[in-house]
């Protein structure tokens, strides 16, 4: 059986990886010159900052209601571990690179928050959705910006 903390530890980790990709985006601009391209990674960051307000704003509800009891096994299977493993980027990455570990990141989110919307209901369920669809566009938008830069290079 899941306690509430452990919830709570997952919306905490989702939160800190909110910040991750905050600071991968913010980064990722200074690696290029293009201004659409700057302006779609500044967007993208703002976004994420927005999910982690969000988030910390489910945390001051009542987080061990969130998931319905008859989830609770469905949500100690998920491993939230596997879904939220902070995505490694060595030094010196180039921009290629770091856009490869931003659609991972990107796709992992997606997945977590869409298990997250299936074990719960009402607001929590409404939140989830809606982070899984952002996080879908972003990995979107980053694989058409990878395809349009690897592109430009052959
Ligand atoms: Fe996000
Ligand atoms: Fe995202």
């Amino acid at each position: 059986m899941v306690s509430e903390t452990n919830v709570e530890a997952a919306i905490q980790m989702a939160i800190a990886r909110e910040q991750d990709a905050y600071d991968l985006y913010t980064n990722a601009k200074g690696m290029v010159t293009d201004a659409p391209t700057i302006d779609m990674l500044d967007d993208l960051a703002q976004q994420e900052l927005q999910h982690k307000a969000k988030l910390a704003t489910m945390l001051e509800g009542d987080v061990d209601k969130i998931i319905a009891r008859d989830s609770y096994s469905r949500y100690t299977d998920l491993k939230i571990g596997d879904y939220l493993a902070p995505a490694k980027l060595e030094e010196g990455a180039d921009f290629q690179t770091v856009l490869i570990v931003a659609m991972q990141k990107e796709k992992d989110s997606n997945e977590f928050y869409a298990e997250m919307a299936k074990l719960t209901t009402g607001a929590a369920k409404e939140l989830f959705e809606f982070l899984a669809g952002q996080e879908m566009i972003h990995k979107n938008k980053l694989e058409a910006l990878y395809d349009e830069i690897v592109y430009q290079e052959n």
